[in-house]
């Protein structure tokens, strides 16, 4: 089985899409200013169009191999645009920050309420006075996390760095007691071979908890959307946004 968070290559070429968040986010680093800082930087899909509009960016991530990918995309930009190995439960980095994001469900990483709480609090100490922090993760949907049990459903298709297309599927199973959704995608691209295997845990969070969590690390939410488009959090809306100061 493999890890995706391995693979930097392979992540970039199926995320080719994922591109609705880049202005959102560029545009609140203009708002709040540098430096800035991201964690769960990944490859730095979101550092080059923040390091592109002029700003100081510092990204941290846990995956070696996605570090050292996103070194390569930040090199042109010389000093201004950094990229660290770290955990975002527990890091230390010089400096505050004027701005601090977690984009696209990264947070979800974080199994357990105590390791998000861990998070903010580090969070917390890192952000100036008038900082701005900023969350970017899905609603739970039951229509996905109660599927068919076994039942492969299609995700995204995508260039294999490897060669050919490449079809991704997937099943899940989640466990309502821990809020775990556990997550197995397969990889079709090889019709001469069985499909790849990357599993992946996600954390369910429903909006109230991330109200308890952020108040309790000493955030003060300012502002709850439900979309790129600045949409406020409602009931049909597919996203948590949260922008909150000290
Ligand atoms: C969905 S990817 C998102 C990457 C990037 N933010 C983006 O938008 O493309 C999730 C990232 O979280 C990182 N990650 C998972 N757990 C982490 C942790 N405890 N501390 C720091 N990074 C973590 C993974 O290595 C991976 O790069």
């Amino acid at each position: 089985m493999g890890n995706i968070y391995e693979e930097p290559e392979v992540y970039d070429a199926a995320h080719w899409w994922k591109t609705n968040d880049m202005e959102f986010i560029a545009g609140w680093a203009d708002r709040c200013g540098s430096p800035v800082l991201e964690l769960a930087a990944g490859t730095g899909r979101l550092a080059l169009p923040i390091l592109e509009r002029g700003h100081t960016y510092v990204g941290l991530d846990s995956s070696r191999e996605y570090v050292s990918r996103a070194k390569q995309k930040l090199a042109p930009f010389g000093g201004r645009g950094a990229i660290r190995y770290g955990d975002m439960r527990d890091f230390h980095l010089a400096g505050k920050f004027e701005f601090c994001f977690i984009g696209f469900n990264s947070l979800l990483h974080l199994l357990t309420n105590d390791e998000v709480l861990s998070c903010f609090r580090c969070v917390h100490k890192h952000l100036s006075d008038t900082g701005k922090f900023l969350i970017d993760i899905f609603i739970p949907d039951p229509i996905f996390l109660y599927r068919e049990p076994g039942k492969l459903y299609e995700v995204m298709r995508f260039e294999h760095p490897r060669g050919g297309e490449c079809v991704v599927k997937e099943r899940n199973e989640y466990d309502p007691e821990t809020q775990i959704n556990h997550i197995h995608w397969y990889f079709f691209h090889d019709p001469a071979q069985e499909p790849e295997l990357y599993s992946f845990d996600m954390h369910m969070i429903y909006p109230d908890t991330m109200d308890c969590l952020l108040t309790e690390a000493g955030f003060r939410i300012e502002e709850k959307l439900g979309d790129y488009d600045g949409r406020p959090l409602g009931e049909e809306s597919p996203l948590q946004i949260y922008i909150c100061g000290k």
